[in-house]
């Protein structure tokens, strides 16, 4: 039983994340494109107020805006001059292994109800 459970927790968790991005292949991709550049070492302190911090945001949504920039002017598109270069090489894998990463640090943004 207790090797069922075990077998069990190795391939939920191993679907889980190639279906939701994978942190470590993010990480290579947001050193390798030099993210932090501009969002800030740790991704929590932009190098200009109006740029967004990305620690910690919702995987999802990253993942969003990130398609946003490619689709550009297309219809639920962002068209924006620094990021829509940024996304350019960027694969449908590569935004969900980014997204994943941003997710996964810690971040300073919290929500007030
Ligand atoms: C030259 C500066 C610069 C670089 C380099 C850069 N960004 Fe951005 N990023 C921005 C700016 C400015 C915005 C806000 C654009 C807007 O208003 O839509 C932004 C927005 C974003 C957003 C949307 C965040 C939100 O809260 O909606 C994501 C996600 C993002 N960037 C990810 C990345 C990733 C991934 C990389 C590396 C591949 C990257 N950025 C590289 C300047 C940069």
């Amino acid at each position: 039983m207790k090797k069922l459970l075990l077998a069990l927790a190795c391939c939920t968790a191993a679907a889980t994340v190639s279906a939701a991005g994978n942190v470590t292949a993010g990480k290579a991709l947001a050193d390798k494109y030099a993210c932090a550049t501009c969002h800030g070492k740790d991704y929590n302190s932009p190098i200009d107020p109006s740029y967004p911090k990305l620690a910690g945001q919702h995987r999802d949504y990253l993942a969003h805006a990130l398609t946003a920039y490619k689709r550009g002017d297309g219809a639920n598109g962002r068209n924006n001059a620094i990021m829509t270069g940024q996304v350019k090489p960027l694969s449908n894998q590569d935004i969900q292994d980014l997204a994943a990463y941003f997710h996964s640090l810690p971040g300073t943004l919290v929500n007030h109800r």
